[in-house]
């Protein structure tokens, strides 16, 4: 009989839309774990306004990771420590682009720490090709009529086209 307990791990954000730096993040991550679920927040600490509802943006998430069997898409609303106890999960995934994103992260994991000790926060340095990309970004981009076709998938394109068309 395997004692092997599955690794989960979460990957919170508000991937508002998810974008190409995302998916590497999340597709890196399946190398240290056996499942991961990436967890759209209802509620996030940087207060922005929204470009898609958080259902749009599971509906696109899921399109997106179609392929990966081992990711889920969910959202969830309340604190990520109480949701990744709910999911089993042993690790917290962040994305680390830059010193810039160091602060805000810190903050989060001792903060995280603080509340729940027993869920782990793991740093992961996307492909340098995508560290100056943010969902922000992305945003403006599109709204001001930018080509971003190399920095989100088709799905997100697709709907990012029909926005602002
Ligand atoms: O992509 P973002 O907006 O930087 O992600 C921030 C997110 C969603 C990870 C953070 O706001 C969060 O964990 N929200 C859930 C509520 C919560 O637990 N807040 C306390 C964080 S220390």
């Amino acid at each position: 009989m395997s004692t092997h307990r599955p690794v989960v791990a979460v990957y919170p954000g508000s991937f508002d839309p998810v974008t190409r730096g995302h998916e590497d993040v999340a597709r890196r991550t399946l190398r240290v774990c056996d499942r991961l679920v990436v967890a759209v927040a209802e509620s996030s600490s940087h207060s922005k306004s929204h470009l898609f509802s958080v259902p749009e943006r599971l509906e696109i998430m899921t399109e997106v990771f179609a392929r990966e069997r081992r990711i889920e898409c969910v959202s969830f609303t309340g604190l990520l420590v109480d949701f990744a106890a709910r999911v089993g999960a042993r690790f917290i995934v962040r994305g680390l682009r830059a010193v810039a994103d160091f602060e805000y992260e810190f903050q989060m994991a001792q903060m995280n720490r603080e509340l729940r000790g027993d869920v782990e926060t793991l740093f992961l340095v996307p492909d340098l090709g995508y560290s100056f990309l943010s969902a922000s970004l992305v945003r403006e981009v599109a709204s001001l009529g930018g080509d971003v076709s190399s920095f989100v998938s088709a799905p997100v394109l697709e709907r990012l086209q029909r926005r602002f068309s």
